[in-house]
């Protein structure tokens, strides 16, 4: 397996299943003792949104899909429908990677238009969750029988040079808009990574994406009648309180999340109520918060056309197809290696 001696092997749960990680549980603490020291130092106060995902965060990310407001997922979901059988049978990849997988739940409605066609796909999922990753494979390879798994546990801004070499054509997918997730210049970053998993010209990448629209409907889906979208956010506190040690008390922050149209981006945050001083004593540091200065937990970019087209060209990657719902809500892009 390539991937350097600092590669952990772990659990092999049956012969179709595999996953590897390339971080070890002292390896991430201190990457988290280290991006919460310089998120909270920093001026905006900010965190990296990948701390959302643990357990509850996961199973709380589940429940936003399913809300009224967040069109994203079910929107998504029927343009992957509806591409399925052209990608699945015309593209016939051997080789699937995804980049952020969680439960891989649309996924399905890809691999389902593979069912009785000869030959067999290995699928590579990539994400910092392993308990989601290593669920969601173990169904995976019970319900598709020409699927073989070989699950990477790892952050998809650091390790992507640990996806093993492709085993024939490649598609590599990033759905849910999680691209928007990140920030122009580490998005790029990112892209060139992804453009590199490309290696023959038939590869493709294919990427959902959310799109600029009416605002009232883009903040609702960030600020939802339930408060799930609230809770998500709050929980990041819990999960930096166990990393480092930490007496944040979310109950005592508000969830604001608001478009900001310049930018293109629908920012999350979280506001105390009151001045107040949380104490992170593994990192022997005290901060001090007042409701005039919010942590900011995450962005969330919204596309157009044109603003994709220059972003995977950048990035050495040309647009090649381009599908939107009847509402222009959301886009799945195909892009293909442009040299
Ligand atoms: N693809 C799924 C899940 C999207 S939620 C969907 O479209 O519904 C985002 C997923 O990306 C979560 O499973 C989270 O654990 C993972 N994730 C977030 N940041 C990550 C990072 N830096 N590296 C790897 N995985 C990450
Ligand atoms: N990437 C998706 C989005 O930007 C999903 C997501 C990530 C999300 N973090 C979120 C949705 C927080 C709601 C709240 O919408």
């Amino acid at each position: 397996m390539a991937g350097g001696s600092d590669a952990l092997r772990r659990g092999l749960m049956t012969m179709r299943y595999r996953a590897y990680a390339y971080t070890d549980e002292a390896d991430r603490s201190r990457t988290l003792e280290e991006d919460v020291r310089h998120g909270l130092t920093a001026s905006p106060k900010s965190l990296p949104p990948k701390y959302f995902y643990d357990t509850i965060g996961a199973k709380l990310f589940e429940d936003i899909t399913r809300l009224p407001e967040y069109y994203l997922t079910r929107t998504e979901a029927a343009l992957l429908e509806k591409l399925a059988p052209r990608l699945m049978r015309d593209l016939a990849p051997r080789d699937i990677v995804e980049l952020g997988a969680g439960s891989a739940a649309k996924t399905r409605r890809l691999l389902d238009a593979r069912n009785g066609l000869p030959g067999t796909v290995r699928y590579v999922p990539v994400d910092v969750d392993e308990l989601t990753v290593q669920a969601s494979a173990a169904r995976l390879v019970a319900d598709y029988p020409y699927l073989e798994v070989s699950a990477l546990v790892g952050d998809f801004e650091q390790h992507l040079s640990h996806v093993p070499p492709p085993v024939g054509r490649r598609l590599v997918l990033f759905l849910g808009s999680t691209i928007g997730n990140l920030e122009p210049l580490s998005r790029r970053e990112f892209l060139l990574q992804v453009r590199a998993l490309l290696q023959a010209k038939e590869d493709r990448f294919l990427v959902g994406l959310d799109l600029v629209k009416d605002v009232k409907v883009l903040e609702a889906a960030y600020n939802d009648a339930s408060g799930v979208t609230a809770e998500f956010n709050r929980n990041i506190l819990e999960v930096v309180n166990r990393g480092v040690d930490g007496d944040f008390r979310p109950a005592a922050f508000r969830h604001l999340a608001f478009y900001n149209e310049a930018e293109a981006r629908i920012e999350m945050h979280l506001v105390p109520h009151r001045t107040q001083e949380v104490n992170l004593r593994r990192l022997g540091l005290r901060i001090a918060l007042s409701p005039d200065e919010s942590i900011w937990t995450e962005s969330s970019y919204k596309f157009t056309r044109a603003s994709t087209e220059a972003m995977l060209e950048d990035a050495g990657l040309r647009l090649e197809g381009w599908h939107v719902d009847a509402d222009r809500y959301f886009a799945l892009a195909v892009a293909a290696p442009s040299r």
